[in-house]
């Protein structure tokens, strides 16, 4: 039987699903359109200070059923008007990520639509892309990206949706890995960054002073300032056994400013070496409510303008996936029934 693909590009619908980490995401876009967005957040790995593989890929087991039935439930849609089925094939924690697939692949079988493989950084590109009912501005082709995630610091020159390079890249640890080991070093809970953010807003940011890693270009290494942090810490404890509790504000707040420091300083640089006033701003540490204000006046001093996505669209969700979805339909980009599940897919 041959699977059924629209040749007119009306009502189309795309299921998106994420399930590359600990969020079991689906989403609804039509025609490009964002209708419906679902996101389960697995509370659970916060006891264990980071995500556990295994924990992992049997909550998403257990949620995939539920958060797609609810996000095709929100679109008010039954199964049968699915136009494809988009589904994250990586990178990520392979477990996790062979669920979202599995399932992706078993449900565009039986509904006999095309299937869409997306990568995870290809679709955090896009978030500024997703068309919520906010109005906003959408980036004009060509311009950078810096994608800040848990798992990635890269720069992007995109081209078109489907067209990008990569200019730039961290040399070890991203930024919000950075984020999530010095909070985890100050005893705070998995996921870091976000409670990081809200400690550090009622503090002093200039109470201590870490070293940042002089890399050339538009790379980035973020592994020396968890290190330091570490040195720090050990020498003054000796001195006071309680000051992380003491200080837990203000080391928030100085470790927060360091990573905002060197996101800045590389942002200002990809702009002068493209010329390029046009910017996105992406992925989790995008979130980050110092971050965002720190954009607001870069963006008055350099004339640039930023993109930057709701921080519901930063942090991992299934409506970066369908937008993916949309823009590879609309290019017959479709995936074989045999693709399999990818944790180290690259761009
Ligand atoms: O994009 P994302 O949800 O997942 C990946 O693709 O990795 O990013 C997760 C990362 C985590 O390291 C988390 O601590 C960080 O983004 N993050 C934040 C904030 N919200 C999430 N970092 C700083 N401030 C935040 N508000
Ligand atoms: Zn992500």
């Amino acid at each position: 039987m041959a699977t059924k693909i629209k040749n007119y590009h009306k009502d189309i619908f795309i299921l998106g699903i994420e399930s590359s980490c600990d969020d079991t995401a689906a989403a609804v876009v039509k025609d490009g359109e964002l209708i419906s967005n679902i996101v389960s957040n697995q509370e659970i790995h916060k006891h264990y200070g980071g995500v556990v593989p295994e924990i992992a890929s049997r909550e998403h087991q257990k949620n995939i059923v539920p958060v797609v039935d609810m996000a095709l439930k929100k679109a008010k849609i039954g199964k049968d008007k699915l136009s494809a089925v988009a589904f994250t094939q990586g990178p990520g924690l392979l477990g996790s990520l062979l669920v979202g697939t599995s399932f992706a692949k078993a449900f565009a079988q039986a509904l006999n639509i095309p299937l869409i493989s997306v990568n995870h950084l290809h679709a955090h590109l896009l978030s500024p892309f997703i068309k919520d009912n906010k109005k906003k501005s959408f980036p004009p082709f060509p311009y950078l990206t810096l994608l800040v995630s848990g798992g990635h610091t890269q720069i992007y020159w995109v081209k078109k949706e489907l067209e990008f390079e990569l200019i730039g890249t961290t040399l070890d640890d991203a930024a919000g890995e950075a984020f999530d080991k010095v909070a985890k070093i100050l005893g705070i809970d998995y996921p870091g960054g976000p409670m990081i953010d809200k400690l550090s807003k009622t503090s002093n940011k200039n109470a201590f002073k870490f070293s940042k890693a002089k890399i050339k270009g538009l790379d980035f290494s973020f592994s020396g300032l968890k290190t330091s942090v570490l040195y720090f810490l050990k020498k003054q404890i000796k001195k006071d056994p309680d000051f992380i509790n003491k200080n837990l504000n203000d080391l928030c707040a100085s470790v927060q400013k360091t990573i905002i420091e060197v996101l800045t300083e590389k942002i200002i640089l990809a702009s002068n070496k493209t010329n390029c006033k046009n910017i996105a701003v992406v992925g989790g540490v995008a979130a980050n409510s110092e971050f965002r204000n720190n954009l607001r006046s870069l963006s008055k001093q350099y004339n640039i303008k930023f993109f930057i996505p709701d921080p519901k669209f930063c942090t991992d969700n299934a409506a970066m996936i369908a937008t993916v979805g949309y823009y590879k339909y609309l290019n017959n980009n479709f995936a074989d029934i045999g693709i399999t599940a990818q944790a180290r897919l690259k761009y």
